[in-house]
């Protein structure tokens, strides 16, 4: 009696933070889940070009340089694609040759990235990050696939989760956006994705559940950039095993042969 008494006790303690815990993610089929899987190249392409257009306006991807968008089990740019995407973003430039570091605004200077600079956040600091968004800071998405639970069907259920009206009774603070998948359920960006936020290059239709599926993509092969060459040596190390295990025993039965 006791113990239950205790129970109800702990759930009525612990039912307000029930009530706006995050909802489990939707599960996704991943082109790169098991042990064969790769990344879908078109699909990482299309993510990238979400990326590009729309949540590199908050969000730094700061542990990719531009040259990772060129290299193998990536999203398949050429070199010369991949320098002309980074020319088309701006980071901070060294002293000029007056060893100037910001203009007579006190604004710093800027220059094109290369392919050796990073994929750098669109505000100079947290401070201005978090003015420009209300108070909250939009984290660097380089690791977002990976250190979330769930990650990527994480990803994905926050951009197709947005309800524009919440339920009844659910009240939601100024400046924050409903959204079940995130903790508190209220979430400080706004919807970033709509259906055709952006025309695909290659003709895909933008439907809002291919833009969600297309930048989660990318953002798994982003979090895990080597995911396809381990997958390979795993694989090449397990047929060398079988392989040197059917030597030793051929070797074995001549050895011992009529012993
Ligand atoms: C207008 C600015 C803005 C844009 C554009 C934007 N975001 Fe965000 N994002 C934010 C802010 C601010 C937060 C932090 C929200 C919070 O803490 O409540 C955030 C949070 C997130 C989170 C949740 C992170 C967590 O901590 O769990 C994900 C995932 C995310 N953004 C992905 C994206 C993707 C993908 C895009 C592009 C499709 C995008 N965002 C576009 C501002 C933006």
């Amino acid at each position: 009696m006791k113990k239950l008494l205790l129970l109800l006790f702990a759930l009525a303690l612990a039912a307000p933070a029930l009530a706006t815990a995050a909802q489990p993610p939707q599960k996704q089929a991943w082109s790169f889940n098991g042990p064969f899987g790769t990344y879908d190249r078109a699909s990482l392409q299309r993510g990238f070009q979400i990326y590009r257009e729309v949540c590199s306006a908050c969000h730094g991807l700061t542990y990719l340089k531009f040259r990772d968008l060129a290299a193998p089990g990536g999203p398949g740019f050429s070199e010369q694609e991949a320098a002309a995407i980074a020319h088309s973003f701006q980071v901070a430039a060294g002293p000029n040759e007056t060893g100037e570091e910001t203009d007579d605004n006190g604004v710093r200077l800027q220059r094109p990235a290369t392919l050796a600079d990073v994929i750098p956040s669109p505000f100079p600091n947290q401070q201005a990050a978090r003015n420009s968004n209300s108070g909250a800071l939009p984290p660097d998405l380089s690791l977002m696939a990976a250190a979330r639970k769930d990650g990527v069907d994480y990803v994905y259920s926050i951009l197709v989760g947005f309800v524009e009206h919440p339920p009844k009774g659910v009240k939601v603070k100024e400046g924050l956006n409903f959204n079940p998948y995130f903790e508190g359920q209220a979430i400080a960006m706004p919807q970033p994705l709509t259906s055709e936020a952006v025309i695909y290059a290659d003709g895909t239709h933008a439907s809002l559940q291919q833009e969600a599926h297309d930048v989660a993509t990318f953002l798994a092969w982003a979090a895990d950039p080597q995911m396809e060459q381990r997958k390979r040596l795993g694989f090449e190390v397990v047929a060398f095993l079988i392989l040197f295990s059917g030597l030793l025993f051929l070797s074995y039965r001549k050895v011992w042969k009529g012993k």
